[in-house]
């Protein structure tokens, strides 16, 4: 197919925008012709929305929905046979665990076919053909629970209706059509929210932060919470919680206080004021999320008061009411010379113990920022006294944003080999939502929010099974169809880490958009941490940043035995060898070739994934609708265009500078 452009793909993807298109999601489709009765005697808006849920899409037998006292207080469901006539009974101890019981039964019709659950006797002889899936004749059909009890999304959307690092349109929160004094939305806005909390709570998300960290002030000025409530009451039924990112500093900005420090007692006051504002308009509000002295960002570190000082402030006007804080430990910048990963564990370890109950630290997945690969965070070893959560970034910032179909299970998957999900109180992640018609983008990037919702109810849960269940509900249930894809999703994200930044390499964007690369990036008018030449590290006899014991000792911070193998330049797994260790050129590695000659192999395997992605693609044709067919094939070769720029420039580039330039990067590509 002929190349096309950034700007005509772009269009390609925004023309047929309407806001209320569900139908691109996972979610059901079809309204069922459901002759079941589905009951209940719990009353409750949540319980109510299950009901609705199913008498809309269910096809199979009758359901009775009952609340159990004896089952575990969490959001866990059990789904039995009742014995009579094959009905079905959905358990839980909360309504909530109603919905998600829900839920599961229409997963289940939506990538099995129609639930038979039938008589003895009756549901013997149904083959795949039938395309009817006969439920287990076993009592009990599914049991599950979550894994975290905070699964939350992160939003960065702004009040102006920009998405920082947002890839798919405008903000989905349309703020001027919300009437936050009559409590009212337009009709337009409620059908696509609708469509939200259904596809959250269809996968277990319980919660929503609805703006950016670098939060602006004014989201807590009344005008605004009049209209945050408006949004909180339609959310509610669907049991998802309303959270919001505060900006530290807020006294001044939306207060006109003279000062946010932490330890004045008007500062307090008027934090507590608005607290009990917001609880008065949203009585289960779910708390604050902060950005605090990172990236310009202000915070308690402003006035020489610790970021425990700074959290317990707020979570002090917040517990009354069970809210919580989110601090975040996102932070570089404050000390001077010392490696950007370190920066974490080196100013928040200290505060370990002293933070409030009620505040979490949310923490990214990696040490830097969201790269393609990297070790894990080793302030989860760190930290003994503090719950923690982690952040996994939805929106593709640094992989492909919403241009380059890179499925992220595998890397998040990857993370729980190092943190365990028991260390964990909750999982947030940043969104990938925006108004564009498919919601993400890239039609492929909603596998991601999927992904992630899924992970965040059971992160034992297979990444491959994962995208069947998501290709199975979003295209088609053929085996023809679904088993290539998977296949093509699953090498996605290693595809994307070979042909941007292999064997550890980390942070070789462009500044500013992180998309393209720019491995030759020295601004000096930035700080040092921003500019790519930092973290390769290349020169003419090696490449690589030394953070072992001799070199920055980054290797420190991790938990035996990890610190060991990855200071040990032999033990060390070739994924992260250059985030570790400086390496010449010439080194040998496992297979006997050299670095030079690995990492160009790497470079080029990349691009050829994406040829083989491409190939396989059009062959999914007879099962794709044409709008969806066409798209996907555009944003292929978009990224088979833009994978060859990352192999010709890193590998033109690095060759130059290592004086390998001859072995070119094309030379050994099909
Ligand atoms: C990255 C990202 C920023 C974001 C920041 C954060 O640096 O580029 O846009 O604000 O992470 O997580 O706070």
């Amino acid at each position: 197919m002929k190349r096309i452009t950034i700007a005509a793909m772009t269009a390609l993807i925004f023309i047929t925008a309407k806001a209320d298109d569900g139908s691109r999601l996972w979610l059901n489709k079809q309204r069922g012709a459901c002759t079941a009765k589905i009951e209940t005697s719990d009353k409750s808006d949540i319980a109510q929305t299950a009901v609705s849920e199913l008498a809309a899409f269910w096809n199979g037998c009758d359901i009775i929905l009952s609340r159990d006292k004896s089952l575990p207080d969490n959001d866990g469901f059990k789904i039995e046979r009742s014995g009579k006539n094959g009905s079905l009974i959905v358990k839980a101890r909360r309504s909530a665990g109603l919905l998600y019981g829900a839920y599961e039964l229409l997963r289940m019709q939506q990538t099995k076919g129609e639930i038979y659950s039938g008589k003895t006797g009756q549901d013997t002889n149904l083959s795949a053909a039938d395309n009817k899936f006969r439920i287990s004749p076993s009592v009990c059909v599914s049991s599950s629970s979550p894994a975290f009890p905070y699964r939350i999304l992160n939003h960065w959307d702004n009040p102006d209706g920009s998405v920082e690092r947002g890839y798919a349109g405008k903000s989905i929160w349309k703020w001027d059509e919300i009437n936050g004094e009559k409590g009212t939305m337009s009709m337009d806005l409620k059908e696509r929210l609708t469509i939200y909390c259904r596809a959250n709570a269809s996968i277990g998300i319980n919660g929503s932060v609805l703006n950016n960290v670098n939060a602006s002030p004014y989201i807590l000025t009344t005008e605004y919470l009049d209209k945050i409530k408006v949004i909180a009451d339609m959310m509610r039924p669907y049991g998802i919680k309303t959270y919001l990112a505060v900006n530290f500093a807020s006294p001044m900005a939306a207060g006109g206080l003279e000062t946010a420090d932490p330890a004045d007692a008007k500062v307090k006051e008027w934090w507590e004021k608005k607290v009990k504002e917001i609880y008065k308009k949203i009585p289960d509000f779910g708390g604050f999320l902060v950005k605090a002295n990172s990236e310009g960002q202000p915070g308690p570190g402003d006035y020489h008061r610790t970021h425990a000082e700074g959290a317990n402030m707020l979570a002090k006007a917040l517990a009354p009411y069970n809210g919580i804080v989110m601090w975040r430990s996102f932070v570089y910048g404050n000390h001077e010379g010392e490696d950007r990963v370190k920066q974490a564990v080196t100013e928040f370890e200290e505060l370990d113990g002293k933070f409030a109950d009620n505040v979490i630290l949310q923490s990214k997945n990696g040490p830097l920022d969201f790269q393609p690969r990297e070790p894990y965070a080793p302030i989860f070893d760190r930290m003994k006294h503090t719950p923690m959560w982690v952040e996994l970034q939805i929106t593709q910032e640094y992989l492909g944003q919403s241009r380059h179909l890179v499925y992220l299970a595998p890397m998040w998957k990857e993370f729980f080999t190092f943190v365990s999900p028991q260390q964990l109180q909750g999982i947030a992640g940043v969104a990938n939502t925006g108004d564009n018609t498919n919601w993400c983008g890239h039609p492929f990037s909603q596998s991601n929010w999927y992904a992630f919702g899924r992970l965040a109810w059971n992160p034992e849960l297979a990444s491959d099974s994962i995208a069947r269940e998501w290709l199975a509900q979003t295209f088609t249930r053929d085996t023809a169809f679904i088993n290539p894809m998977t296949a093509v999703m699953e090498a996605s994200r290693e595809a994307c880490v070979d042909y941007m930044m292999p064997l550890g390499l980390h942070h070789i964007f462009k500044a500013d958009h992180h998309y393209g690369p720019e491995p030759d990036g020295l601004y000096p008018n930035y700080p040092i941490e921003w500019c790519p030449v930092y973290y390769h590290k290349a020169d003419s006899l090696g490449i690589g940043f030394d953070r072992t014991r001799t070199g920055t000792d980054a290797v420190g911070q991790y938990r035996h035995p990890y610190d060991s193998i990855y200071n040990d330049i032999n033990a060390c797994p070739e994924e992260y060898l250059l985030w570790f260790h400086h390496v010449s050129w010439d080194y040998k590695m496992k297979n006997g070739k050299t670095l030079w000659e690995n990492l160009s192999a790497h470079y080029n395997r990349g691009v050829d994934e994406v040829r083989r992605f491409i190939g396989t693609w059009q062959r999914m044709r007879p099962y794709v609708d044409t709008e969806r067919f066409m798209i996907v094939s555009a944003l292929l070769d978009h990224q088979l265009e833009n994978a060859e720029e990352w192999r010709d420039t890193c590998l033109g580039y690095f060759g130059k500078i290592s004086g390998k330039i001859q072995e070119t990067a094309t030379e050994t590509s099909a």
